[in-house]
């Protein structure tokens, strides 16, 4: 007689039964099938077989950057303006038209640079990204807490994420390595003063900034476009550690920012968000010292004001952390109708790398999954196969048989345009490999040092001394020679801090990477 015989159902024991993924129930979870009590094991034993080769397929590879992440749920609700006007003016983009509209949505948050069990008290940007399920198809915006990026270009992307990523031998992030990149890529100033300030390590997830960070288009009725930048404030208000209190937060707790999020939202203290949009016209703008498309710059609010449109509320949490944080997937190319992408040259790179590194990363049919599908839109394609396909999105009284388009038996049919023509701007060029003419690498990092209280300023100088420290000495020079071209108060503090003062940097060469503006140059011959 065998164990099984001698178990079975209590009576009065309501629980569902264990089965396996064929339906099966199990009778026996705490032995192999074996020949005798003693073994050898069987291969013919499916319900073992099954549960040990998935659980040796659990994992999925983690995200090459932002392994790290939470996920939760809630509303956009609308307030039908941009500001004071009629949001129909700017853009047609239907979720943000009626005020009192609501709109589904996900959020994830993420660090950036550690492994998906790394530490959220570490200094690195945070992720910010929304997917709202809205009734034209998915729309995402994928933004950090700092508002503007490290680089220009996606062509750089790979390098400076492998001189933040640990050192391909010791395995170590390695300041020496950062500042060795950094030192050669003056468009980066502005986010590393951002990022060595106590911005660099928020609080938690509820108390920061989300900035979308890339321009974007909106599109009216009309079609007419314009230049958009999103930004969203915590009701929360924004709050920051020193590195000291950071050190004192990871050695009792790796994850405090997930655990602070899915604590108020099941005890309903329900975290806001408030969006703002800035948005100029849609053209070059040569009035400005800067590039409307340029990721490393803010757009200055006392000339572009950032204009209310709605407000976030996250209300839920996930079921199960793989399924809705892990297997997510959020993209910059992930638009609805109303809105466009800009020429940004970041963006473009980024639109193709997210579905391309998800098809990887989750699968060719990532977007069938509950937490990636439009929900709230109709979809219906041509799209058959691959692995893990499920469902086939059949429109109302389609044909069965016919996965093509055009047909005149029973297919799917090509939408109409909107009814409108293209009016963005007529744009010529020579093909060409160059850097945008104005790139302005130092103002707007000088700015920002000049707005910080003095704690936060003293608090990024001490950051950079013991990080750039660790750097070989060509590259603390060209560090302290950049902030002082940055700010004199900042550039003299490092300096100071790295026993390198203005005369032992004055003989260096502007980089070839850079442009020089008439300001900067000046600051470069008043050196010292
Ligand atoms: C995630 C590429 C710049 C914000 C990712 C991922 C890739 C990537 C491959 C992993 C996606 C996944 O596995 O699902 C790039 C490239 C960039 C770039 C090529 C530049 C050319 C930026 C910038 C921001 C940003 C400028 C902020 C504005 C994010 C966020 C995530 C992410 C928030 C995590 C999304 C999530 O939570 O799943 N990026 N990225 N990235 N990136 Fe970027």
């Amino acid at each position: 007689m065998t164990d099984v015989a001698s178990k079975g159902p209590q009576a009065g024991d309501d629980r569902a039964i264990l089965t396996n993924r064929q339906g099966h129930p199990v009778y026996d979870n705490q032995n192999q099938r074996t020949v005798g009590a003693r073994g050898p094991a069987t291969l013919e034993n499916y319900q073992f077989l099954e549960k040990i080769s998935h659980f040796d397929r659990e994992r999925i590879p983690e995200r090459v950057v932002h392994a790290r992440g939470f996920v939760a749920y809630g509303e956009f609700e609308a307030t039908g303006k941009w500001g004071d006007e009629p949001i129909e003016r700017y853009t047609r983009a239907k979720l943000f038209n009626t005020a009192g509209k609501k709109t589904d949505l996900a959020i994830r948050f993420s660090t950036v640079i550690g492994g998906r069990d790394s530490s959220e008290a570490a200094r690195d940007p945070r992720g910010f990204a929304v997917k709202f399920y809205t009734e034209d198809g998915n729309w995402d915006i994928v933004g950090n807490n700092l508002a503007v990026f490290f680089i220009r270009d996606a062509i750089k992307f790979p390098d400076v994420i492998h001189s933040l990523k640990p050192d391909p031998i010791t395995f170590r992030q390695e300041p020496a390595r950062i500042f060795d990149f950094m030192s050669q890529t003056p468009e980066a100033m502005h986010m590393l003063v951002n990022l060595f300030s106590p911005r660099g390590i928020p609080a938690d997830y509820r108390h920061m900034q989300g900035f979308g960070v890339n321009t974007y288009k909106w599109v009216n009725a009309e079609g007419e476009t314009h230049l958009v930048k999103y930004h969203w404030i915590p009701k929360q208000g924004v709050k920051s550690l020193t590195a000291d209190d950071a050190a004192n937060i990871q050695a009792n707790d790796l994850g405090h920012a997930t655990k602070d999020l899915y604590e108020a939202i099941e005890s309903g203290n329900y975290p806001q968000w408030d969006l703002y949009v800035q948005l100029m016209s849609d053209d070059e703008h040569p009035e400005l010292d800067f590039d409307p498309l340029d990721d490393t710059k803010v757009w200055p609010e006392n000339e572009f004001e950032p204009k209310l449109v709605g407000t976030m509320t996250l209300n839920r949490n996930v079921d199960d952390h793989h399924n809705e944080n892990e297997q997510s997937a959020f993209g910059t190319g992930v638009l609805v109708d109303g809105m466009d992408f800009s020429d940004d040259k970041m963006l473009v790179g980024r639109t193709f790398s997210y579905s391309d590194t998800q098809r990887y990363r989750v699968g060719p049919n990532y977007l069938q999954l509950p937490i990636n599908s439009a929900k709230n839109a109709k979809v219906h394609t041509n799209q058959r196969g691959g692995q893990m396909s499920y469902g086939v999105d059949l429109g109302a009284g389609q044909n069965p048989h016919v996965n093509y388009e055009p047909s005149i038996t029973g297919g799917l049919r090509e939408a109409q345009y909107p009814t409108h023509d293209e009016q963005g701007p007529v744009i010529t060029g020579r093909l060409t490999r160059k850097r945008i003419p104005r790139t302005n690498d130092y103002k707007q990092a000088g700015q920002r040092y000049q707005l910080m209280e003095q704690w936060e300023k003293d608090d990024l100088v001490k950051n950079f001394v013991e990080n750039i420290g660790q750097a070989v000495r060509e590259v603390q020079e060209r560090m302290v020679w950049h902030f002082l071209l940055v700010d004199d108060e900042l550039g003299l503090r490092v300096g100071e801090g790295l026993g390198i003062s203005p005369d032992d940097v004055r003989h260096l060469e502007p980089l070839q990477s850079q442009t020089l503006t008439d300001e900067d140059r000046e600051r470069l011959s008043n050196l010292g």
